[in-house]
């Protein structure tokens, strides 16, 4: 079975049961500062899962981009990915375990579908603690469907119970579908919570019932929820038999690119062809994206960097040696284009960044290769530290191989342990940024958040009001403490301009005007003149937030319900995010 193929049996079969098919929204999320990307299908659902209506329902399915960085040094791999595709059903306050278990069983094993033997499939449920109780009814339901104990696993909160990797927010136990590959079992204890590579996971069903929050206190949501997620990689992965998700036909095409432009065969050099076709295809996702992310030294935009240098240290280890960046990303714009519709819409932008990021990569490695023969002149010894070795990676960008080989060339010795060290402290830094260090994000709903989601609003209106209908929204980051908010526009703002900009603003808050919502079709909302963003599709029911003739948005909400409980709006700071686009941060005060 092919990609192609099992998104569309999947979002099928959850039509067939009364889902609404919803477009994957950005791998950046919108007004969540605690997360890079989009780490999960429910990530850009938590208002929902937190009682907001959805205006396509209680019963959604869709394929969401997600990106995960966390691990991204062990991709080389056969199965790690930084991108991947997450097929996905929710029932926001609707069905509960029981459908949820038979829907995916029904999927699983019936020959209409994915037609997996039964004796395949292997299911674990939550152990319970002193937080949340065992779950017997999930187990009970497996039994219900023929399911054999010895196919059945209790496992704990680490293994069965699902919460966004900032720990605050909607959660709950979960039960997880593994695959039996057929390896033999590691040991007597084997089971789905070992990873040695004999059980693998390919479906998740979280029954959200819980809120978690800041101080990791367990509550009762006001609805039960289900939200689903099948990795779409490693499914097709295990149904064609493959060892690798990288044999998979999504990864076929730059793969016979490299091995036509390297003369070297994939058989034989797997880890550089797993990283290049891994590290382009998240390359790709990210430039393409509308909110305009380019390599930089912060943020998403320093991921985007390291995938891209790692890309083309490991081109360069195939030999190859020219800019061939562009030529491997058309290949991936071209599989997903009739999907993904972003991608061929900023071709453009992607290929130019492409070739920008290489350029100023290749003057980094010959900058570096200075440095690094600046440095060993004041050595004492034969041994560079780590720390200079470290130095040269992070401040610089210089690869720590690139440093092996010149300290080789210069019968020099680097201190290994010392720059893995310096190394593990720099990464456990980016795991907690990529989990999420901050506070705030969609699952905070707090006074002070949701008067920020209205004032992103009128911020947008204020600065078309002024600069014309062209300005759209690039990005916006809200916690209760601030906003940032970026749009387009081709100079830096004055300091009349950002007055005037704040008079606005504090003119429409004083008019105490209601802010209202209306549900309705995308075409009608376009129609009538509403702002969106670019992941919504023509025939999808959307949100339509009003503020008097104030503006008029497509958005989820929450707001707030009248302008006059905003504030006063003051700019702290202006800048510029990237080329062509301005970030202002705000605050409100009392
Ligand atoms: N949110 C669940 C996961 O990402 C389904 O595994």
């Amino acid at each position: 079975m092919k990609a192609n193929e099992l998104r569309e049996k999947y979002l099928s079969f959850f039509e067939s049961h009364g889902h609404t098919r919803i477009s994957s929204s950005s791998i950046v999320p919108e007004n969540d500062p605690t997360v890079l990307f989009t780490t999960a299908g429910m990530h850009p659902l938590v208002p929902y899962l937190l009682g907001e209506h959805h205006p396509a329902g209680k019963r959604l399915t869709d394929v969401q981009k997600c990106i995960r960085t966390s691990d991204i040094d062990e991709v080389g791999d056969a199965s790690h990915l930084t991108f991947f595709e997450m097929l996905g059903n929710w029932s926001l306050g609707d069905y509960f375990k029981e459908e949820a278990i038979k829907f995916s069983y029904e999927f699983l094993t019936s020959p209409k579908y994915l037609n997996i033997p039964k004796d395949k499939l292997y299911f674990t449920v939550f152990a319970g603690d002193n937080e949340a109780p065992k779950d017997n009814e999930s187990y009970n339901i497996w039994r219900s469907l023929g399911v054999e104990e010895s196919h059945l696993f209790f496992l704990p909160k680490e293994n069965n119970f699902w919460i966004l990797g900032s720990g605050v927010g909607p959660c709950g136990p979960d039960t997880e579908m593994f695959y039996d590959t057929g390896k033999p079992a590691c040991g007597k204890d084997c089971s789905p919570a070992c990873d040695c590579g004999k059980y693998l996971e390919i479906w998740n069903d979280v029954f959200m019932e819980f809120y978690k929050d800041e101080n990791g206190k367990l509550s009762k949501l006001s609805q039960q929820n289900v939200d689903t997620g099948m990795g779409l990689e490693r499914t097709i992965t295990v149904l064609n038999g493959y060892e690798s998700v990288y044999d998979t036909e999504i990864f076929a095409g730059v793969k016979e690119k490299l091995e036509e432009l390297s003369h070297l065969k994939y058989e034989d050099n797997k880890k550089s062809f797993r990283i290049i076709m891994d590290h382009m295809r998240t390359s790709t996702f990210i430039l393409a994206d509308d909110h305009g992310i380019t390599p930089s030294n912060v943020g998403a935009g320093y991921v985007l960097r390291r995938l891209l240098r790692r890309t083309i240290r490991h081109l360069k280890k195939l030999n190859i040696e020219e800019n061939v960046l562009g030529t491997l990303a058309k290949i991936y714009i071209e599989e997903y284009q009739n999907i993904y519709d972003e991608l061929k819409r900023n071709e453009e932008i992607v290929l130019n960044e492409l070739t920008k990021e290489y350029n100023k990569f290749s003057r980094t490695l010959k900058d570096g290769e200075r440095l690094f023969y600046k440095t060993i002149k004041h050595l004492e010894n034969n041994i560079l530290s780590g720390n200079d070795a470290f130095k040269l990676f992070d401040t610089f960008g210089f690869p720590i191989e690139m440093t092996l080989e010149l300290a080789h060339e210069n019968n020099l010795e680097v201190d290994m342990d010392g720059f893995n060290e310096a190394f593990k402290l720099h990464q456990e830094k980016s795991r907690t940024i990529d989990a999420g260090s901050f506070k705030g994000g969609l699952a905070d709903t707090s006074e002070a958040s949701i008067k920020y989601h209205t004032l992103a609003h009128l911020l947008l209106a204020t600065l078309q009001e002024i600069y014309g209908k062209e300005v759209y929204q690039k990005g916006c980051n809200i916690t209760s403490e601030r906003i940032r908010f970026d749009f387009n526009l081709d100079h830096k703002l004055s300091e009349e301009e950002k007055m005037k900009i704040e008079a606005r603003v504090n003119e429409m808050i004083q008019t105490n005007t209601p802010v209202t919502f209306a549900e309705m079709p995308y075409e009608k909302a376009k129609e009538e003149g509403a702002h969106g963003t670019f992941e919504n599709k023509y025939g999808e029911m959307v949100k339509v937030y009003t503020i008097g003739n104030l503006s008029k948005e497509i958005c989820g909400g929450p707001h707030v319900t009248n302008t006059g409980v905003l504030g006063h709006f003051k700019i702290i700071k202006e800048e510029s995010s990237s080329a062509g686009v301005r970030r202002i941060k705000g605050i409100l005060e009392e």
